[in-house]
């Protein structure tokens, strides 16, 4: 589904990715791991066409998109949900999803307002609040609420449960376990170690710009010291 060769990437002249490759697989969940500051956003951005590839290829589905801008990236089916979230502040839940709704390029799809309101009732108990009213986690929902309306076959998620309560953590990690068993591709950015394993199916850690680690869950749960090494866990 995606495949990422090669990617040097950064801002303006700085180099922050060098030479990182990684494949994520249709209907799985594959986790980028990685200290703070190792490039985990910086790769999603690149992905996202949020900055220029300097060297290297993203192609989506054997085609290539290194370069396209964002919105060829969303009409090609790839969603995003940044670690800002990015929820406008002055309008409603029901504003914001709607907005949502209506920008999609690929409307009328498997994802509508009714079917994120069922998936996530909280958003529903909500939908008159301010975007500015919303808990950490509320923000989250629908933050991802926004991304499946737009109906993607990729959704690409940067730390999803940072800042949040261990129960609302809990309650998004079975949010994604459902949308994974529905066999949407997910690439998950994530310090939260365990909820990351316990998700993915592949696992690969960012360091130095580069994948110095890959391999499954299974394998990095078992290999303390590349734990220790790479993730300070
Ligand atoms: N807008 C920017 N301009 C210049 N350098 C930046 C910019 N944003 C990030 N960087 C640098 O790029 C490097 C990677 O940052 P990035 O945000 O990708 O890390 P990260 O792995 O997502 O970290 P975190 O876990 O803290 O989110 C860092 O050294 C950071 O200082
Ligand atoms: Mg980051």
């Amino acid at each position: 589904m995606l495949d990422v060769s090669n990617l040097h990437t950064g801002y303006g002249e700085t180099r922050i990715i060098r030479d990182l490759s990684f494949k994520a697989e249709a209907g799985k969940v594959f986790a980028l791991l990685g200290r703070n500051g190792a490039g985990k956003t910086t790769t999603l951005k690149a992905i996202m066409g949020l900055l220029p590839v300097f060297e290297g290829k993203i192609r989506i589905d054997n085609r290539e998109s290194s370069g396209l801008p964002p919105y060829k990236m969303a009409a090609g089916g790839i969603a995003y949900v940044p670690e800002t979230r990015d929820i406008f502040p002055s309008l409603t839940v029901r504003e914001n999803l709607e907005l949502a709704a209506r920008l999609t390029p690929n409307s009328g799809a498997a994802w509508t307002m009714e079917r994120v309101l069922e998936f996530f009732p909280r958003l529903h108990e909500r939908l008159s609040n301010g975007g500015n009213q919303l808990s950490g986690g509320e923000q989250q929902m629908l933050a991802i609420a926004r991304a499946l309306l737009m109906n993607p076959k990729l959704l690409i998620l940067d730390e999803p449960t940072e800042g949040l309560a261990p129960i609302i953590v809990r309650q998004i990690h079975d949010k994604l376990q459902e949308l994974k068993q529905e066999g949407l591709t997910l690439l998950l950015v994530e310090q939260n170690f365990g909820f990351a394993t316990s998700l993915a199916d592949q696992v690969a850690i960012i360091g130095k710009g580069q994948v110095v680690w890959s391999g499954s869950s299974e394998e990095i749960r078992a290999d303390k010291e590349t734990q220790h090494t790479w993730l300070g866990v």
